[in-house]
């Protein structure tokens, strides 16, 4: 193994209120650690060691749920930032080159950032912290600077009135060679303000031993972290807008990007546009040249290019929406596959169906898939042409090129090319409305 990632999730998360671990909240439908660890495999780490306590049980129960690879090391007493470390001893050691060290309740740090430290760790031959600048450094670690040079960390609790007026500070995010680490959180100790192992000790003890050290900058916004309700609050948001930004700069039109919600696993291609007020579930990946339009609602579905969905469709798990495909307004689609250039355009409920290409939904269609126990397939084949208001009670096979009249209730199967007729033939009777309303209006007047 060459590079590792040691995520921090052992603190207790008090101020969340909550029975729930803290690193388990979501952000856009994740875990908080979840994001962290998918940023850590992103950024190029080999191997990922989560350091648990507080609620550890269900954290590793939620974590190996989705990935088998993830190892933990459990910190009965959380002692300090660098106790967390050393509990890893290890797995550093097994580590040929560097490792990172992430907090799992600061879900927003980008994988960019994280590979820039690692590459500074690397060119340095020393720690690299992760710093940021901020008008407001309240009660962060402040980093001591000289030029590029990192002096020390000094935590708020244990810094002079000068040194609080330093505005850069300590993300927490810190890379360093991985032997070396080993070496120096060896040598941490306790006697601060705190009486906690702080890890921002590495910094002095590395220069005391002649070893390079440094940092990086980034935005404010990645470093935010997870304390209280509001704090998740604004990291959602945040997020959010890390999202928006992400697909504009992937060629995502919107006309307003603010009303649309985006879960952690979108997928968009370039050229679609997102109309205002539409909200991703889980699992959707979208193609290029779509149009979502808006009040739209998708959930663990595929739309191909081209499609057009809405506006106020709602497309629910198993969709597959084909290329060119249109689902108009007040549309529920589920376990649909819905083929190239069919078009369900008008209120309607499309559920266990299969439509092949090019055919027409007429509008208020309803495929009947539920009998109250079990759920039934409804198979439309292509260019087939459903008259409007069709019930059409599954199981059920439509052929090519067939057609229902409007209105019908459809529970035979139809050959090809028929056309189906399933509802009672109209009878007009001369005058006879007339006839009633007049008879009508004269009982009203003689009361
Ligand atoms: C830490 C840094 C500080 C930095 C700040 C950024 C130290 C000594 N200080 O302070 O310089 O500005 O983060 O947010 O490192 N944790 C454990 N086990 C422990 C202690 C902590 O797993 O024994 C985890 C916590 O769950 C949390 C993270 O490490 O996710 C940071 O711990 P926290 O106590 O919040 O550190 P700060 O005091 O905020
Ligand atoms: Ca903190």
């Amino acid at each position: 193994m060459k590079n590792l990632a040691l995520i921090l999730a052992a603190g207790k998360g008090t101020r969340m209120k909550s029975e729930l671990p803290k690193c388990l909240h979501e952000v856009a439908g994740a875990p908080m650690v979840e994001h962290v660890l998918a940023t850590a495999i992103a950024a190029g780490t080999d191997g990922q060691v989560v350091i648990i306590g507080h609620g550890g049980d269900q954290l590793k129960a939620v974590i190996e749920a989705n990935r088998d690879e993830v190892v933990f090391e459990t910190q009965g007493e959380q002692l300090g930032t660098g106790h967390a470390v050393q509990i890893a001893k290890a797995h550093i050691d097994q580590s040929e080159k560097t490792t990172v060290i992430l907090y799992g309740d600061s879900p927003l740090i980008k994988e960019d950032t994280v590979r820039a430290l690692m590459a500074k760790a690397e060119e340095l031959q020393g720690p690299a912290v992760l710093g940021f600048d901020t008008p407001n450094p309240g009660k962060y670690g402040r980093l001591l600077t000289q030029g590029d040079e990192l002096i020390a960390i000094r935590e708020a609790k244990d810094a002079t009135a000068e040194e609080l007026n330093v505005t850069l500070c300590n993300s927490g995010v810190i890379a360093c060679p991985s032997a070396l680490l080993n070496t120096l959180v060896a040598q941490i100790n306790n006697n601060n303000a705190s009486g906690e192992y702080y890890l921002t000790d590495i910094i002095e003890l590395a220069r005391a031993d002649g070893h390079k050290t440094g940092f990086i900058l980034c935005e404010e916004a990645e470093t935010q972290g997870v304390n209280t309700p509001a704090d998740l609050r604004s990291v959602s948001a945040e997020f959010q807008n890390m999202k928006r930004e992400e697909f504009l700069s992937q060629g995502v039109k919107m006309w307003n990007a603010e009303s649309v919600y985006f879960h952690h696993d979108t997928q968009i291609g370039a050229g679609s546009l997102i109309e205002p007020n539409v909200v991703f579930g889980p699992k959707v990946t979208i193609e290029n040249n779509v149009q979502i339009r808006a009040f739209s609602h998708l959930e663990d579905c595929h739309i191909c290019e081209n499609a057009q969905i809405g506006p106020y469709a709602r497309i629910r798990p198993g969709s597959e929406i084909g290329d060119g495909a249109r689902i108009g307004n007040f549309v529920e689609t589920k376990n649909a596959q819905i083929a190239k250039g069919a078009k369900v355009n008008h209120l309607s409920y499309i559920g266990d169906t299969e439509i092949g290409e090019n055919s027409n939904i007429g509008a208020g269609t309803i495929t009947c898939n539920y009998d109250g126990v079990f759920k039934h397939k409804t198979k439309i084949g292509q260019r087939v042409f459903i008259g409007s208001n069709s019930s059409l009670v599954a199981p059920l096979e439509i052929g090519d090129d067939a057609m229902t009249g409007s209105g019908s209730v459809i529970t035979e199967n139809i050959p090809a090319s028929d056309l189906a007729i399933a509802r009672s033939k109209q009878v007009n009777k001369a005058g006879l409305a007339k006839k009633f309303m007049d008879r009508l209006r004269a009982l009203k007047s003689k009361q």
